[in-house]
């Protein structure tokens, strides 16, 4: 469910109608919903609520903007960061540092020094060689770093090959059958605190089946960690439950997720924790774009819109699906397919789709944009950076601005032996 809704025949995010933020602010523009973005979060965190020890980090990548991060660091949430520029966004954001994660297979030196310095809560560890380094770092400054170990529990998540992370083939964690060796060998390392293991086997998860799978391969192991005299305290489940975006795809719901985790759980004796992202986010955007024109095909005609490939990538890099409709339907519809203006042919976000009818000049959303939309975006063809506004009942406010082409270029230097 979210608040972009019809009101007498004109899209409206909550109270505002789309066409006023599109006069204002220009398109392509991606639009939040703030009561959508509060309702997700919400209900995900009250489905939690049967489990006993549940903390959330809301996955940073999913939607980094700044407005974002504090609407959920206000519902209790915590972080789940992958750089260094997701910890800052996060601590700017209010979020408590102990309720940052710091995950990912590259952190830098300097990003495990700044994460000890700032005091987050915990290092999601991706090999041994990285526990190594953060001991080390940790020990130097005179802290300890409390880590969790990534492991690969080489289950098939049934999703897109590219967004898949939990085969043996991926690369992340480390693999199944050494991870207690490798765990026993970082608890005894001064500088780390070893308090648990970690596991996150992909996005856009359309059923419960493979988590249920590995959730119980790394409690297994857990047991076997435990039963070598090393200390668990704390489980991270990692995001990727999916969400619909097609009319009528059927996704697991928060409460059939928390359903299940208890039942896996139930006797485990630990903190869980979990990084959603999509499903907290997915709904809570639409990208509103104009049609530049529609050009006559071999075939279907071509709506060329002004959104690209550089503004939403994800049909261009998983073929994924996005919903495009109207912002002010005529009731009529026709088979079109839709691109943005990039030269090359994967700025293609639909072919011959059956779409609401529109003409130059019409205004139209692409759906189901709130998740790994703007937070991709780039300047491809020297295009801008799209900009981003957040809605609050009849409130609306820009939340990052467009970066003009012109501020990009200044940023350029031409080296003396050029000029
Ligand atoms: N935790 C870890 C360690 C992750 O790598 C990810 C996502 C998440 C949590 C959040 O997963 P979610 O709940 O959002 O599924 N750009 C792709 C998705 C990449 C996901 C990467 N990792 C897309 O547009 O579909």
């Amino acid at each position: 469910m979210d608040h972009f809704e019809l009101k007498n025949g004109v899209l409206h995010a909550e109270d505002v109608p789309l066409p006023v933020i599109a006069a204002q602010v220009g398109t392509p523009v991606y639009v939040y919903s703030r009561a959508t973005l509060t309702r997700h979060a919400r209900v995900f965190r009250d489905a939690l609520g049967v489990l006993r020890n549940a903390r959330i980090a809301f996955a940073v990548k999913s939607n980094p903007n700044l407005s974002v991060l504090k609407v959920l660091a206000a519902e209790g949430y915590g972080a789940d960061v992958v750089s260094g520029g997701e910890m800052e966004r996060a601590l700017a954001a209010g979020m408590a540092p102990d309720g940052i994660v710091f995950s990912g297979v590259g952190k830098t030196a300097a990003e495990m020094r700044r994460g000890i310095e700032a005091g987050i809560g915990q290092f999601n560890l991706e090999s041994e060689e990285e526990g190594l380094e953060l001991a080390e770092i940790a020990a130097s400054m005179g802290r300890v770093a409390s880590a969790a170990l990534r492991v690969n529990p080489d289950v098939d998540a049934g999703t897109h090959g590219k967004i898949s992370t939990g085969k043996a083939e991926n690369k992340f964690g480390v693999p199944f059958d050494r991870a207690a060796a490798i765990y026993a060998r970082l608890a005894g390392t001064p500088g780390l605190n070893m308090r648990g293991l970690t596991l996150h086997i992909g996005s856009q998860l359309s059923k419960l089946e493979p988590l249920e799978a590995a959730f119980t391969k790394v409690g297994g192991l857990m047991e076997e960690i435990r039963a070598g005299g090393h200390t668990v305290t704390h489980m991270d489940l990692g995001g990727g439950i999916g969400v619909p975006y097609k009319a009528g795809e059927v996704f697991p719901q928060p409460e059939e997720y928390a359903a299940m985790v208890a039942r896996v759980t139930g006797n485990w004796g630990v903190t869980l924790m979990f990084e959603p992202g999509r499903v907290i986010t997915g709904n809570t955007g639409v990208l509103v774009t104009q049609v530049i024109r529609v050009k006559e095909g071999a075939g279907n005609p071509w709506v060329v819109v002004d959104a690209a490939m550089n503004d939403l990538a994800r049909p261009a890099l998983y073929d994924a699906w996005h919903d495009f409709v109207a912002v002010e339907p005529k009731g009529e519809t026709f088979e079109a397919n839709i691109v943005g203006p990039i030269c090359e042919s994967s700025d293609t976000f639909a072919m011959a789709r059956t779409i609401d009818t529109v003409v130059r000049g019409d205004l139209a959303v692409f759906r189901t944009a709130g998740a790994y939309g703007a937070t991709m975006a780039n300047t491809y063809n020297s295009r801008p950076l799209v900009p981003e506004v957040m809605v609050d009942g009849d409130k609306w406010a820009v939340v990052a601005d467009r970066i003009d082409p012109a501020t990009i270029l200044a940023a350029e230097r031409v080296p003396e032996w050029l000029a």
